[in-house]
């Protein structure tokens, strides 16, 4: 294998190793081979044998559980890591002392001092950190993002998420740091410019005796005033993963499970005329009207989300600019959460998100 500089021609093909070769892992590695901007380097894990079931006897990819002896090799320029999040911090800061770009699974790290040391250290160096908020490169996202940066919703009055299922009990996390990174990462990718959530209060309950929530409610404030509630729930017997998303104009809902009409957008709703100079009884009785017009449901492409992510990955390497789920939006994300574990423990106090404004 030759040896090539870091700073190796812009139409080349990226070097990638991926790290982690578990449940996860193989999905990246399959998609790195498919794509054209990477090529697959080295399939790294602790335990070599499962790197070399997932690459097969005929690969001229490396396997390897000696992680630095990938960093060590030049013709490797980025890194993308599916281990477990215990472990991000370590591979990750490793990864990025060494020169590379990093992809990191969600989340990004165990806590928000640990990701914002990797953010730090990449902004340092000046590589891109990429966080793979994989619902965030679905078609159904990317259009919902475009829908309502676009102002075509008009102004968001509320979102409301509910993913739902008999899902396993884990054993380290509790159901909210399980399934609401979701909704988290899909609220930071959505919402236009300038609207921020500004608070999070949750409550759960654990009524299996499992030991942590397995029922969980998020309610999160917005600095305009608007409102999002997450319902996340590891015990229900039906399985729904269904966003309702307000605006002053529309409302659009994201079935995920409905691959035939996954978005409706509804131009119906409720309009209140100005109200200023009535007393309430007429501000009840005569300026609240309804709206019912037409639902369209958009036609969307059937595209595999981890294709655009690593499209993503690579357009950020390429431009020297953030990936759009770029590390600051994985620290956003588990700030929330550990607001909202801070929050249940306190009985759902609301809790102030000064920090997330400033990530
Ligand atoms: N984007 C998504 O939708 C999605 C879905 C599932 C999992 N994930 C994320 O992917 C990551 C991995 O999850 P998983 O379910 O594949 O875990 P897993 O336990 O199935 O696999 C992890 C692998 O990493 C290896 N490993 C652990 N420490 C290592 C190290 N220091 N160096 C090299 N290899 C090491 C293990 O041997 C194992 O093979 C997690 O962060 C998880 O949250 C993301």
């Amino acid at each position: 294998m030759s040896v090539k500089s870091s700073h190796a021609a812009a139409d080349e093909p990226i070097g990638v190793a991926v790290v982690g070769a578990g449940y996860w892992g193989p999905n990246l590695v399959r998609n790195f081979q498919a794509s054209t901007e990477f090529r697959l380097r080295w399939l790294c894990d602790l335990d070599v044998g499962r790197a070399e079931r997932v690459l097969g006897g005929y690969s001229t990819v490396g396997a390897t559980d000696d992680l630095a002896a990938v960093l060590a090799d030049e013709t490797v320029r980025a890194v993308a890591i599916a281990t477990p999040a215990g472990t991000h911090l370590q591979v990750a800061m490793a990864a990025l002392r060494a020169g590379k770009h990093v992809l990191v699974e969600k989340p990004l790290a165990a806590s928000s001092a640990q990701g914002r040391e990797l953010v730090a250290e990449a902004e340092r160096r000046g590589l891109s950190l990429m966080c793979d908020h994989t619902y965030c490169y679905t078609p159904a996202v990317l259009r919902i993002r475009d829908l309502l940066h676009g102002g075509e919703l008009g102004e968001l009055q509320y979102l409301d998420s509910v993913r739902i299922n008999l899902g396993l009990v884990q054993r380290d996390i509790d159901v909210m740091w399980d399934l609401a990174p979701h909704d988290l990462s899909i609220l930071d990718f959505v919402l236009p410019p300038g609207v921020v959530p500004v608070s999070v209060a949750a409550h759960g309950a654990d009524r299996i005796g499992a030991g942590r929530a397995c029922v969980a409610y998020l309610t999160l404030h917005l600095n305009t005033g608007a409102i999002a509630h997450i319902h996340v729930n590891w015990l229900s017997p039906v399985k729904i993963r269904t966003t309702i998303i307000g605006g002053s104009k529309r409302t659009l809902v994201w079935d995920d499970l409905n691959p035939s009409q996954r978005l409706s957008i509804f131009d119906r709703g409720v309009d209140v005329a100005s109200t200023e100079e009535l007393g309430d009884e007429q501000r009840r009785d005569m300026l609240v009207s309804y709206r019912s017009g037409d639902m369209i449901a958009p036609a969307l492409t059937e595209r595999e989300a981890l294709r655009t992510m690593v499209e993503e990955y690579a357009r950020s390497i390429r431009s020297g600019t953030p990936a759009l789920t770029d590390g600051r939006s994985g620290l956003r994300v588990i700030a929330i959460l550990e607001a909202a574990s801070q929050s249940l423990a306190d009985g759902g106090r609301r809790v102030d998100l000064d920090e997330w404004a400033t990530v």
